[in-house]
């Protein structure tokens, strides 16, 4: 019996239906499906759409699909965690409203905000109620509905974001498999470059500030650029060394999808052909929390027990850092 670690045991992602493609973009601002394509690796998104359909609509498929697929019972569920940007309100947490849209009466819920980081922190926060011994069974999922705060008149934005999400079963692993460890970072300074300026206290909604189009994403792209490039890559590049790992010795890199430059970078930094990596940005762009868990989603079908994963994601804040993952299924 090896040390107590916490596995993924299963993983559901959901996509909405509506695909907002780039030629639809052309139409709605300055743009080609060419600069976008070369500049971000992006063909289509998907969004959102109806009235009254929030964050939380999402995010209970793939809660649903991760309960039957870990044959889990919504009174078994002891944490739910849910990172998002894009909360349906500003409180309560919207872990509160997945878990009562998807049954679950045993569990306490938070959010967490780290931006596109958000998910490999939730994961690291949720597999310590299972390394302690306290927890079984830990949902952890990463939705945005990042239409929500998209202007789709601003085309320095508006090409990258898509909404969606996806959740995964955290279980106790005493046979080798599971989260074995990771790096996570932050540099508040980085906050200048990527942020939303109103609707929190600092400046709460006003007249002026719908007017000034404050509630959008604000985003400096070449600043994050630079920083995000190197700042993943090494690492993701860290934790693949520090655990006596070459590039033959890592199945696939699980990279946030953020623009393809990026990824191709990372891959490359850890010496991995593109075949090991998981690449799905150009159907669904930047869906902020949701790109790595609906990566490992895509892919769960190709992933065989004992596998090498290494996570890796940088974001708003700046946050970023990276998780290797030994696939436990
Ligand atoms: N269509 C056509 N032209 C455009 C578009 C567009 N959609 N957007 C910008 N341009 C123009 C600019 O106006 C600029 O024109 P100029 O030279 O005449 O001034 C030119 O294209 C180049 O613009 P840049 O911003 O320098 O383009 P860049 O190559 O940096 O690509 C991008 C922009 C894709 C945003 C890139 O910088 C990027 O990916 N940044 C990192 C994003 C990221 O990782 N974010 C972190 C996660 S997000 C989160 O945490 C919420």
């Amino acid at each position: 019996m090896t040390k107590l670690r916490a596995a993924i045991t299963a993983v559901q992602g959901y996509a909405p239906d509506f695909v907002l493609t780039n030629q639809l973009l052309e139409k709605m601002v300055d743009t080609t499906d060419e600069w976008i394509m070369t500049r971000t690796g992006i063909m289509e998104r998907r969004i959102l759409k109806g009235e009254g359909l929030a964050t939380s609509d999402m995010a209970v498929e793939a809660v649903k699909g991760v309960l039957e697929k870990s044959r889990t019972r919504p009174d078994e569920v002891e944490l739910l965690i849910c990172a998002t940007v894009t909360p349906d309100m500003v409180y309560p947490a919207t872990a509160n409203i997945i878990s009562d849209k998807a049954g679950i009466k045993n569990a306490f819920s938070f959010d967490l905000n780290a931006a596109c980081s958000g998910f490999i922190y939730a994961l690291i926060t949720g597999s310590q109620y299972i390394e302690s011994g306290k927890f079984k069974k830990v949902l952890v999922v990463g939705a945005d509905k990042m239409s929500s705060i998209v202007d789709y008149t601003d085309r320095q934005t508006c090409v990258l974001f898509g909404d969606g999400c996806g959740a995964v079963m955290l279980e106790p692993d005493t046979e080798g498999y599971g989260i074995m460890d990771s790096i996570l970072q932050s540099d508040g300074s980085g906050r200048i470059h990527l942020h939303q300026k109103a609707g929190g206290s600092l400046k709460p909604a006003s007249h002026q500030t719908v007017d000034n189009k404050e509630h959008y994403v604000y985003q400096e792209g070449q600043a994050v650029f630079k920083f995000a490039v190197t700042r993943m890559a090494d690492t993701a590049h860290e934790v693949m060394v520090r655990n006596g790992m070459g590039p033959d010795d890592v199945a696939w890199l699980v990279p946030h999808q953020a623009n393809l430059r990026i990824i191709d970078a990372t891959g490359k930094r850890m010496g991995l052909p593109p075949e090991k990596v998981m690449v799905n940005i150009h159907r669904y762009g930047n869906t902020t929390n949701g790109t790595i868990p609906l990566c490992l989603w895509e892919w769960e079908p190709r992933l065989n027990k004992g596998d090498n994963l290494i996570l890796a994601a940088f974001g708003g804040g700046f946050t970023w850092g990276a998780i290797y993952v030994k696939w436990a299924y």
